[in-house]
């Protein structure tokens, strides 16, 4: 296999031979924010499978397809579909599309997953706005890269969620009435969803939501150098004593039903991002 780095240069090659846009941003249209490729006006799109080195989807509900364009007058590649650890890919081939948005010139990753709430407090149908994480995946996608360019090998991960952007996004959603709660997120491998002793295991250390993605884009995108925002769509709860009955159906069905809601305060962030070129910071205001 090539190294890391020439992955990602064949992968970029590909993609700009089919579009030129500079994308500032780059956002993983996990379960619960697919239909936000709808809001995107697309300039281009490239499947997966036309990218070198770039994994297929198999998760439901997942296109697997890079759609290049812009929303909120915003430059953005999204990866329409993302990949997991449970499809039986390693940690690397999940992340390297994070990588490759990132030699596209994305400053700022935004990130959407669906998760099962352990918080009491949660309801199904809220959105987390991720502040910090656990990896219980019990791999790493950085194990065995070199400091080869493509970061620092111990970069650290003591605020991988970008403060400015969860207070941001919490502000929007109380502007728009959005129930938005900010907390952990804990990353397992899944498939299967958790027992309840698993649940209650994964509250008692500090966990407020548990999915099966975001951890192993987001590692990566620290050690890029990217700022990253976080949002997971509750879509049921775990809690211990009174777990609700869950299969893959239902939950996306209850991301799909809160999508409108992430939609907003995507949008929200989105309208606050700087034009390339005219100010040094990201972010107004
Ligand atoms: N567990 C793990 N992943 C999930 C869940 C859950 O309960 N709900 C949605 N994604």
């Amino acid at each position: 296999m090539l190294p890391l780095t020439s992955q990602i240069d064949v992968a970029v090659e590909t993609i700009r031979r089919r579009w030129d846009g500079r994308p500032r941003v780059g956002i993983i249209l996990g379960t619960g924010l697919g239909g936000f490729a709808d809001e995107i006006e697309r300039e281009r799109i490239v499947g997966y499978d036309e990218i070198p080195h770039f994994a297929r989807c198999t998760a439901p509900g997942h296109r697997g397809r890079l759609v290049c364009g812009r929303a909120a007058g915003v430059s953005l590649v999204a990866m329409d579909g993302r990949l997991h650890r449970y499809e039986g890919y390693s940690l690397q081939q999940i992340t390297l599309p994070v990588r490759v948005m990132r030699a596209l010139g994305i400053e700022l990753l935004i990130v959407a997953s669906a998760s099962g709430g352990l918080n009491p407090a949660f309801a199904s149908g809220d959105l987390l706005v991720i502040e910090d994480h656990i990896n219980l995946l019990g791999d790493n996608p950085l194990v065995g890269i070199d400091d080869d360019g493509t970061g620092p090998h111990w970069r650290a991960l003591s605020q991988p969620y970008d403060r400015t952007l969860v207070e941001r996004a919490l502000q929007i959603a109380r502007r728009e009435n959005i129930v938005a709660h900010r907390g952990v997120y804990v990353a397992v491998c899944g498939p299967n969803y958790e027992t309840r002793a698993e649940y209650r295991f994964l509250r008692a250390i500090g966990a407020d939501a548990v999915g099966m993605s975001t951890v192993p884009e987001v590692i990566v995108a620290v050690h890029a150098g990217l700022r990253v925002l976080a949002l997971s769509a509750i879509t049921n709860l775990g809690l211990s004593d009174a777990p609700s009955p869950i299969d893959s159906q239902h939950v996306v069905e209850a991301a799909r039903m809160a999508e409108p809601k992430m939609r907003k305060i995507v949008l929200g962030i989105l309208a606050a991002v700087e034009p390339r070129g005219q100010a040094e910071k990201l972010i107004r205001g």
